[in-house]
C-alpha cells in the first residue's frame, strides 16, 4: 500500500549487521559505460521476524499475493502530476524523464536494463478478462500550486482537496477511464504520518471530496524532512554513518528527488496492480493490503534481500543505479514482484 517505514528500519538493522561489501567484481564492460563496475552487497541476513521472511526472502509459499475479481489499469495510462508547492524546473524535467521512461512508445528504446524493461513485470498482472496492465503510459496533464493552496501542511484528506482542485481548472480534466493523478509535494510541505510512517501512498478519491473516484498516488519530498528513511540509501541515519557506512551517490546528483523516483515508482505499480484496492495483493486485510511492490521494498538486484539493496552498478562518477531511461538518465529503482517467477524481478536480474 505504501512505502512503510518499518520497512525501512529493518533494512538499516541489515545494513548495520553487514555494511561492508564482500567483494567486487572486476569490470563489467559495456560500449556506452566502460567506467561502470558491479558493487556487490550480498551478504546472508537471517529473517528477523516472520514479516521479514515474508517480505524479504520471495518464498511463494509464504507469499500468498492473490486477485480479488476488482479493474487493474489495463488501458493505456495517462498520468495527470500535481505539484504542489516549490519546483526547480531541473527536478520536475527528471521526474517527467523517469514517468516518460517507463513506455517504448515514445522515444528511443533507452539501453537495457531500462525503465520499460523493469515496467514489464508490471504489465503482467492482468484483470479476470485477461487483460494485462498496459505497457503505455503517458504523462496527459499538469497542474501547478506554487501558492500552496492548502497550506503546507496536507492530511490525506486536503490531498484529495488539492486533486479537486485542479481537476475544477482547465485544462485539467476529469479523465475516469484512464486517468491517474500523481500528487507530488516539496520539500517544505508536510504531510499527515510523512516520514513518521510512509514515505507515499496510493488510493482513489471520493466522490464527496473530488466528484468522482480517481485513482491518485501521493509521494513527497523528503530531501529535508527525512531523507535517512525515505531517501535510502542515498541518505542514511547518522548511528550508521559513525560505523564507517556512507550513502550512496544518487544517480542524479538528488538526494531528495533521486529518492522519490523508486517511492513513485512503488506506488505506479501499485496503483496499476490494485486502483481500487480490489485487484492484487497479498493478506487478508484489505484495509492493509501488502501489494507488489511491498513485497520487494529495498531491494535493488540480485542477492538483495533482508535488509540488503543487492546488486547494482556503480558509474565513474561513484553514482550508483539500476536501470537506464529516455535522455541517457540513470535511476535506482526497487524490484516489483513477479506473478510468473513468483519473486522479485528487475531488469539488472543477474542471472
Ligand atoms: C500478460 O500477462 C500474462 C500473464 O502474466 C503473460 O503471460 C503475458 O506475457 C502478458 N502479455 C503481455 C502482452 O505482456
Amino acid at each position: 500500500m505504501a512505502v512503510l517505514r518499518s520497512t525501512i528500519v529493518l533494512a538499516f538493522y541489515g545494513f548495520l549487521l553487514f555494511f561492508f561489501p564482500l567483494t567486487v567484481h572486476s569490470a563489467h564492460h559495456k560500449k556506452h559505460t566502460s567506467t561502470d563496475y558491479k558493487v556487490t552487497f550480498n551478504p546472508q541476513l537471517p529473517p528477523r521476524s516472520f514479516a521479514a521472511s515474508k517480505r524479504y526472502e520471495g518464498s511463494s509459499d509464504l507469499v500468498n499475493l492473490r486477485y480479488h475479481m476488482g479493474p487493474v489499469l489495463s488501458s493505456p495510462i495517462n498520468i495527470y502530476l500535481i505539484w504542489y508547492g516549490k519546483w526547480a524546473a531541473s527536478q520536475q524535467l527528471l521526474i517527467k524523464d523517469f514517468l516518460l521512461s517507463i513506455s517504448t512508445t515514445n522515444h528511443r528504446a533507452a539501453p537495457s536494463p531500462s525503465v520499460s524493461e523493469w515496467w514489464r513485470t508490471v504489465s503482467l498482472y492482468t484483470d479476470q478478462t485477461g487483460a494485462n496492465i498496459s505497457r503505455s503510459v503517458l504523462i496527459a496533464g499538469e497542474y501547478s500550486d506554487t501558492k500552496y493552496s492548502l497550506g503546507t501542511h496536507l492530511t490525506r484528506l486536503s490531498i484529495q482537496q488539492v486533486i479537486a482542485s485542479a481537476v475544477k481548472s482547465k485544462p485539467f480534466p476529469v479523465d475516469h477511464k484512464n486517468g491517474i493523478y500523481l500528487v507530488l509535494t516539496s520539500v517544505d510541505v508536510t504531510v499527515q504520518d510523512f516520514c513518521r510512517a510512509v514515505c507515499g501512498f496510493h488510493y482513489f478519491t471520493f466522490p464527496s471530496m473530488v466528484g468522482y473516484t480517481l485513482p491518485y498516488a501521493w509521494v513527497g519530498n523528503s530531501g529535508k524532512q527525512c531523507p535517512e528513511v525515505c531517501a535510502y540509501p542515498f541518505a542514511i541515519p547518522s548511528y550508521m554513518s559513525g560505523g564507517g557506512a556512507k550513502p550512496f551517490t544518487p544517480p542524479n546528483g538528488d538526494v531528495g528527488v533521486d529518492g522519490m523516483i523508486s517511492v513513485i515508482a512503488h506506488e505506479l505499480a501499485e496503483l496499476s496492480s490494485n486502483p481500487l484496492v480490489n485487484a492484487w495483493y497479498a493478506g487478508e486485510d484489505p484495509t492493509a493490503p501488502t501489494e507488489i511492490g511491498d513485497l520487494c521494498e529495498g531491494l535493488y538486484g540480485t542477492g538483495g534481500g533482508g535488509g540488503y539493496i543487492g546488486q547494482v552498478t556503480r558509474d565513474g562518477g561513484g553514482r550508483s543505479y539500476n536501470m537506464n531511461g529516455r535522455r541517457r538518465r540513470k535511476f535506482l529503482v526497487q524490484w516489483i514482484w513477479s506473478p510468473i517467477l513468483k519473486a522479485c524481478a528487475g531488469p539488472n536480474a543477474i542471472d
